[in-house]
């Protein structure tokens, strides 16, 4: 249906690494071949990216690795045709050796389908945020996932300050009317707060939720607040002025503000829904740049509608592009307001786009000479997990 989460993310009772022993891992070639087949799905520019060659993460600009790949003799297949048996991503899999994927028109790579990628032996995101590939699918056939950590992180938590104050000063309902040739101060006055004094609040304190936090520091807020498995160390939590929370919903209850800055994994995945929404403080906003599916898409609406929520604002949708009809296109608080969304772009400004390319090339050209990965980038390597970040496992 229209709000199933078009998301790779295992079942939620699939919690725990999956136990394998060497022996059922399948057999694949230890090693890339000279001449590799190398598969990208990226969203298509059209006239955009045809006039301006930074938007690098196009189908006509290709991650500008077209040349490079094709002078060492690989093929490089680049398509924007994703969904369905029949769709250029799911005939070419079967013998791809790398695949390239971006966040931002994602390429679902499926337990299902990485029984029929035989040849596949690494993923690398375009970017930051890895849960369209099913990680745990990866894992069982030894298929090595890597991001270019850190690429985007900047450019993310800029978004999220931009939308917490767009939000809270009630900027577009005042914006349409000087579109729409008005001039009434009032109703939007109503309902438009300073954040300073306000308490804002992050879920996931990674290198998102951190640079949000540092962004805050000057507007005095009332208090900052994260709520993250793993704790940070006193020294960052002083620098950062903030506090941790260790229970979400005692978290969000304090805050004006929350803001989503984790994983998309099988433990997040609908974590917003009624029932943490209505634990949410009467009023408050809410903003996502994480993962659309980390929400229930018909149970935001409801808060906003109701005015439990006074605004939601993000990026991410839980299906990619968002149809026409997805309510959170058109949803409104009941004074009019209260909607910040955008296509998923808060990731890949022309400074962003040019860091994912080059982070792409490079993981690429490592794994092709056969150099180690730096460790950052690395999601699931040799059948594990190597982040902690998708899910409080214990690996
Ligand atoms: P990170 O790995 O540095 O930090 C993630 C943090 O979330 C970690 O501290 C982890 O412990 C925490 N976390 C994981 N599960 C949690 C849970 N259940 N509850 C609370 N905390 C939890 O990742 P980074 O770079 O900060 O990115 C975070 C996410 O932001 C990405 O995975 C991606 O989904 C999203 N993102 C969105 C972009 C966009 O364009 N909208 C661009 C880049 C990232």
């Amino acid at each position: 249906t229209l709000l199933t989460p078009a998301v790779a993310v295992t079942a939620v009772t699939a919690i725990a690494v999956p136990t394998r022993s060497v022996a059922s891992l399948r057999t694949f070639a230890t090693t890339t071949p000279k001449k590799a087949k190398i598969m990208a799905i990226l969203y298509k520019g059209g006239k955009a990216a045809e006039e301006e060659p930074r938007l690098l993460g196009t189908v006509e600009n290709k991650l500008g690795l077209s040349d490079w790949l094709k002078q060492q003799g690989h093929e490089f297949i680049v398509t924007d045709d994703k969904e369905g048996p029949g769709s250029v991503f799911q005939k070419e899999i079967h013998d791809t050796d790398i695949l390239i994927t971006t966040p931002f028109h994602p390429g679902y790579l499926t337990a299902d389908l990485f029984k029929k990628a035989k040849k596949l032996k690494l993923c690398v995101t375009a970017g930051v945020g890895s849960d369209h590939i099913d990680l745990n699918a990866a894992n069982e056939h030894n298929v090595t996932v890597a991001e270019v950590t850190d690429s985007n992180t900047s450019s993310v938590a800029e978004h999220v300050v931009m939308s917490i104050l767009l939000l809270i000063r009630n900027y577009t309902p005042a914006h349409e009317q000087i579109v729409g040739g008005e001039w009434d101060v009032a109703p939007v006055a109503r309902l438009s707060f300073d954040l300073e004094d306000k308490v804002v609040g992050t879920i996931g304190a990674g290198r998102i939720g951190r640079k949000v936090l540092k962004r805050l520091q000057p507007f005095g807020c009332k208090e900052l607040l994260y709520f993250d498995y793993a704790e940070m160390s006193k020294a960052d939590s002083e620098a950062l002025s903030v506090r941790r929370v260790e229970k979400i919903e005692d978290m969000v209850a304090q805050c004006d503000v929350v803001t989503i800055n984790c994983p998309l994994h099988e433990q997040t995945l609908g974590l917003f829904n009624e029932e943490l929404l209505s634990k949410m403080k009467k009023g408050a906003y809410l903003v996502n740049t994480a993962r659309g599916a980390i929400c229930v898409a018909e149970d935001v609406q409801k808060a906003l509608e109701s005015g439990q929520l006074s605004g939601y604002a993000g990026d991410v949708w839980n299906i990619q592009p968002a149809p026409k009809d997805h309510p959170w296109r058109s949803m409104r608080n009941p004074l009019g307001g209260g909607n910040g969304m955008v296509p998923h772009i808060s990731g890949t400004s022309l400074d962003a786009q040019l860091r994912y390319a080059s982070g792409t090339r490079d993981i690429i050209k490592r794994h092709l000479e056969g150099s180690l990965q730096e460790p950052a980038n690395l999601i699931v390597e040799n059948g594990e997990y190597a982040t902690k970040a998708y899910g409080s496992r214990k690996n």
